[in-house]
């Protein structure tokens, strides 16, 4: 399922005045934006307000994770805010996310999502917190629990995209980062794939920062990996 506008910006910046020059160069009619803990615990909720009055879809990733009461708060102050899409760990739980959901009704003006499996925690990062399952099968887990949760859908790596979109249904979103147009640098990404590849996999939503950020023309680096989505390069 192709998405109108499946490219979210990561705006992975120390301050409001960088992301805000870097939003310059972006048009919303392109893409979506990304404020994560470090910008918005700097910028706060000015610059998401900001961001909306420039016509951005912001996803609000801030990733709750506390007692089911304290997270229905945290979700409802984020839809208050007006943004398109905010999350919470999987990991915390059946009465977390169903308190959460319960505070932000399904097909309202937000979207929730869940992190399962944080991608920098491998098995042995699992083991060492008692979770003896591979770091897949908790991934599915997690996801299974959030779609029962009925959440709208998991932050995965493009990597477990094809076997979440076969146990899951067809309009669960996938929200997938590690995402690099072919010959882009990795930085510290180490399994990618290309925004074509991801989105042939079933990935919903991508989220990409440095290809875009770091680009010359941010604008131009859109438009050329929208082509690539389509086919058309
Ligand atoms: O610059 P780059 O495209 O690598 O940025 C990817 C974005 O996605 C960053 O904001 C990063 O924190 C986020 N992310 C990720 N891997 C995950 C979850 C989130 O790269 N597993």
């Amino acid at each position: 399922m192709l998405i109108d506008r499946p490219v979210i910006v990561a705006l992975d910046f120390p301050d409001a005045s960088t992301a805000l020059t870097l939003v310059e160069k972006l048009d919303p009619s392109l893409c979506r934006v990304k404020v994560g803990k470090e910008l918005f615990t700097r910028a706060g909720p000015q610059l998401v307000k900001e961001l909306q009055k420039q016509q951005f879809d912001v996803f609000l990733d801030l990733k709750y994770h506390d007692i089911p009461n304290t997270v229905a708060g945290a979700v409802s102050a984020a839809a208050d805010l007006g943004v398109w899409m905010v999350n919470v760990h999987a990991s915390g739980g059946r009465a977390m996310l169903e308190a959460a959901r319960k505070a932000l009704p399904k097909n309202g003006d937000t979207l929730l999502i869940a992190v399962t499996v944080l991608t920098s925690m491998g098995a042995e990062d699992l083991r060492e917190i008692s979770i003896t399952v591979t770091p897949d099968q908790q991934v599915s887990t997690l996801a299974k629990l959030s779609s029962d949760c009925e959440l709208d859908g998991v932050v995965c790596s493009a990597r477990e995209t094809p076997v979440l979109r076969r146990e899951l249904a067809d309009d669960f979103l996938l929200v997938t980062p590690g995402i690099r147009p072919a010959g882009d640098s990795m930085d510290d990404q180490k399994r990618v794939m290309t925004p074509a590849q991801a989105i042939n996999s079933g990935s919903n939503y991508l989220v990409i920062g440095r290809p875009v950020t770091q680009a010359d023309d941010p604008t131009a680096k859109l438009r050329m990996i929208m082509d690539e989505i389509h086919g058309k390069n």
